[in-house]
């Protein structure tokens, strides 16, 4: 049913899980794996979610697999194992299998039951809930897509240890979002955290979750409110496509990228959104703590630039931005002068 977000937490979540499709009757249950999910976290799924499933799905890892060509086989794969309306399809991975899979269960047959199981942070407290299901369309990320809730979300912290550092401090990125969207004492407590490891941010999980379900829940299809999750996302965006298609260039996680979008958000807060300077600088100093800094060239940056016009939020060729006012205090919809991008990469260069 629309406007429901169901997430349960823990170990034991997946007992209810088991005992929930039981009960459900669904005529088959699939299981899409990537690569990874597939040799670090499937085993410890039916550990303790024993559920006959008729077919394990696997798609192959990262994000340039998240397209059409992996949904088509996919459709395929559930069509031979004769999939009908109420099979059910459980996505057992970071965000690329969890977006992918939620598309995939939406369409096939017009919409099959699906659930969520992340297993990075980044699939914890941002892509697995909320509903945005979705594929990118050549370079451009999550063009095509539907919003749709997952029957439950299940969300264990301890897949966490499955993870390296790099994919830890990606999701890390959406928790900083969430506080500095909505929550200033959240935003304190994770920007004094001295080193990040999984039992660290354990406990930051849930209040991340909160925050986002929270705006969700009053907006789930983005016509207002549920924009300013994507406060970071306008620059971050761009810069992530460019360097997914740039391959001599460094590998950028989402929220490596977005991480860079939020900065160079901030310095356009300054000019365009009220934003104090020294809140800019904090927003900076906390982001470069734990994200080393990447040389964006001109020739680079214009690349990006370019690439602004595809975002999701533009309306009627406006490139619409989401800043922020004051940390907790963000405004949607805001107008940025062109001449203010240089400077922007001018302020995330500056030590
Ligand atoms: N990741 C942004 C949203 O779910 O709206």
């Amino acid at each position: 049913m629309e406007n429901q977000i169901h997430i349960t937490y823990g170990i034991t979540a997946f007992e209810d899980l088991h005992i929930e499709l039981t009960e459900k009757q669904y005529s088959s249950v699939f299981i899409l794996v990537d690569s990874n999910t597939k040799s670090f976290c499937l085993d410890r799924f039916f550990k303790y979610c024993p559920i006959k499933v008729n077919a394990v799905l696997n798609m192959a890892a990262g994000e340039e697999n998240k397209n059409l060509k992996t949904c088509e086989k996919l459709w395929h794969d559930l069509s031979e194992h004769g999939a009908d309306r109420n099979s059910v399809l459980i996505n057992l991975g970071g965000g690329v299998v969890t977006d992918l899979g939620g598309f995939v269960a939406c369409t096939f047959k017009r919409g099959i039951d699906f659930y969520n199981i992340p297993t990075t942070l980044l699939a914890m407290v941002d892509a697995s809930v909320g509903g945005k299901t979705g594929i990118d369309l050549g370079p451009l990320k999550n063009q095509i897509g539907i919003i749709r809730e997952p029957e439950n979300v299940i969300v264990d912290a301890a897949w966490l240890n499955t993870l390296p550092y790099e994919e830890l401090r990606s999701g890390f990125a959406e928790m900083l979002k969430h506080g500095l969207i909505a929550n200033p004492s959240y935003w304190d407590s994770l920007k004094s955290l001295t080193q990040l490891t999984p039992q660290r941010v354990e406990n930051f999980i849930k209040p991340s979750i909160e925050e986002k379900t929270k705006v969700v829940l009053v907006d789930p299809h983005e016509k207002g409110l549920r924009k300013i999750l994507n406060f970071g996302h306008t620059l971050g965006h761009a810069i992530e496509s460019y360097y997914l298609t740039h391959t001599k260039k460094p590998r950028l996680l989402h929220g490596e990228a977005i991480a860079i979008g939020m900065i160079l958000e901030a310095y356009l807060a300054t000019h365009c959104s009220g934003l104090a300077k020294i809140l800019a600088e904090e927003i900076k100093k906390t982001f470069v703590t734990f994200f080393p800094k990447v040389i964006i060239s001109t020739t680079d940056q214009n690349g990006i630039l370019e690439l602004l016009r595809h975002d999701k939020k533009n309306k009627a060729g406006r490139i619409n931005f989401v800043l922020l006012k004051a940390i907790g205090v963000p405004h949607i919809d805001v107008e940025v002068p062109q001449a203010l991008f240089s400077k922007a990469f001018e302020f995330y260069h500056s030590t």
